[in-house]
């Protein structure tokens, strides 16, 4: 079992962070779940979550949110409680998943800032040389964003955008968002089978266009 940091940012997307942590402990592994307060406001307007002004009511909402079985398997810790373990790297961690990513964090992040337990934890990972997945949504993408995000590539860290594909035809909200989880718990090691994996094309039915064999 591996314990695994999920930082909630301000970024849309709440959706996704929600199907991971649900994976992550339904697999057996523990989660650490901390959010900023942009985070808050964002989980509040898109999943109906009222996770408060401070802990207490984020710990207690998270029974309603992800169900008590679920929540059991997650520690919450404030984003300004940089004395909390996942701050340091002498916690073992199986990895560190920003999701979603705002903008804000990914450019704090590249830059070494560490102003919450969120970034922080992020910092860590690099510094330990962890697995770091960061988790955009933001489109269009700047020069800048692209910047940053490419410095934390290079860094070590892997960008996974939250952009679901469809050629596994989904169904509906869920499939896409299995998706997208599934993706992250491959970087992580988990297994897992949210998602459907790619068998190939079926071969054409009928020959395509007569190549020329040996013509220019
Ligand atoms: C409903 C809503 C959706 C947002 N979606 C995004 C987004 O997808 N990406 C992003 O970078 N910022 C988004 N923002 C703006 C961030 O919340 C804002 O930049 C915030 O300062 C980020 O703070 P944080 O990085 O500390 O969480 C959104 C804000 C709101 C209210």
């Amino acid at each position: 079992m591996s314990r695994f940091f999920v930082g909630l940012t301000g970024a849309s997307g709440h959706v996704y962070a929600e199907g991971l942590v649900r994976a992550l402990v339904g697999a057996g592994h523990g989660v650490d779940l901390s959010i900023t307060s942009a985070g808050r406001r964002v989980l509040l307007h898109e999943r109906g979550i009222d996770a408060g002004e401070r802990g207490e009511r984020l710990a207690a909402s998270l029974a309603g949110w992800l169900g008590e079985e679920v929540a059991r398997g997650v520690r919450t810790f404030e984003s300004d409680d940089v004395g909390a373990p996942p701050s340091s790297g002498t916690a073992q961690s199986g990895g560190v998943v920003l999701c979603p990513c705002s903008m804000g964090t990914a450019a704090r992040v590249a830059a070494g800032f560490s102003s919450n337990l969120v970034e922080r934890a992020a910092d860590v990972a690099l510094k330990e040389g962890r697995t770091l997945l960061i988790m955009p949504r933001e489109t269009p993408l700047s020069e800048l964003h692209l910047e940053n995000l490419l410095r934390l590539a290079r860094l070590g860290a892997a960008i996974l955008p939250c952009a679901p594909g469809f050629y596994h035809h989904p169904k509906g909200i869920e499939e896409l968002v299995d998706h997208i989880v599934g993706k992250a718990l491959d970087r992580l090691g988990v297994e897992h089978d949210l998602s459907p994996r790619w068998q190939g094309l079926e071969p054409p039915a009928e020959p395509g266009i007569e190549r020329g064999g040996d013509r220019p």
